[in-house]
């Protein structure tokens, strides 16, 4: 069974983001070929990147970084769910990744984006930093507007076609989670 993280990637008091990552979360869940959990970045308190050696090295330091690595490296796959901040990312999410090597190569990854555009310029983003990473990601994607997916701009109410894609991008997350699969085992060897 491979074990997918749905990773909330803002923390901004009071954002959006855990509320789309619950949402996923619920579509996903009712899907038997993985298992799904919600990881809010909130929860690690990671500081701006403050570890000396580069991830790829492979030697942390600090114990937020461990636990942060523990966390991640348990995952097959990951879907990110990502606002869109000034035409990328959120600093946390990026801060986030970078912190982290081994834990995230060869591994799948989905999107979720949201903003006023659908957020789709920060996926694109995503998709260039995660290749750095050796992270597969996958074409279909999730873009939620704040005026199309939202009543009054606060509660989240996906339209309909954003159930298929959201279906989609989960159905190629797995396929590729599982392709990837005898890599990671070698990786382990
Ligand atoms: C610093 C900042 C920059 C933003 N830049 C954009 C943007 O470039 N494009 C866009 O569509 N929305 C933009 N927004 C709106 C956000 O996508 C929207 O507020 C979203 O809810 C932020 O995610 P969060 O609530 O999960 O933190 C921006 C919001 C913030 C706080």
């Amino acid at each position: 069974m491979l074990n997918v993280a749905i990773v909330v990637g803002s923390t901004r008091p009071g954002n959006r983001a855990g509320a789309v990552a619950r949402w996923i979360h619920e579509t996903a869940s009712r899907r038997a070929d993985a298992t799904w959990e919600i990881v809010d970045l909130g929860d690690f308190e990671l500081p701006l990147l403050d570890e000396p050696i580069p991830a790829a090295v492979d030697d942390y330091r600090h114990e937020h970084t461990k636990r942060w690595a523990a966390k991640m490296a348990t995952f097959d796959a990951y879907v990110f769910v990502t606002p869109e901040y000034n035409h990328s990312t959120s600093g946390a999410l990026k801060n986030a990744i970078d912190f982290l090597y081994a834990e995230w190569v060869n591994k799948a990854a989905g999107f979720v984006s949201y903003g006023y555009d659908g957020g789709t310029r920060a996926v694109e983003h995503l998709r260039l930093v995660l290749g750095g990473l050796q992270v597969a990601d996958v074409a279909a994607q999730v873009a939620l507007t704040i005026h199309g997916d939202y009543v009054d701009e606060t509660e989240l109410r996906p339209r309909e076609h954003q159930y298929a894609a959201a279906g989609s991008m989960l159905d190629q997350v797995v396929a590729w989670g599982a392709a990837l699969r005898p890599l990671r085992l070698g990786d382990e060897l």
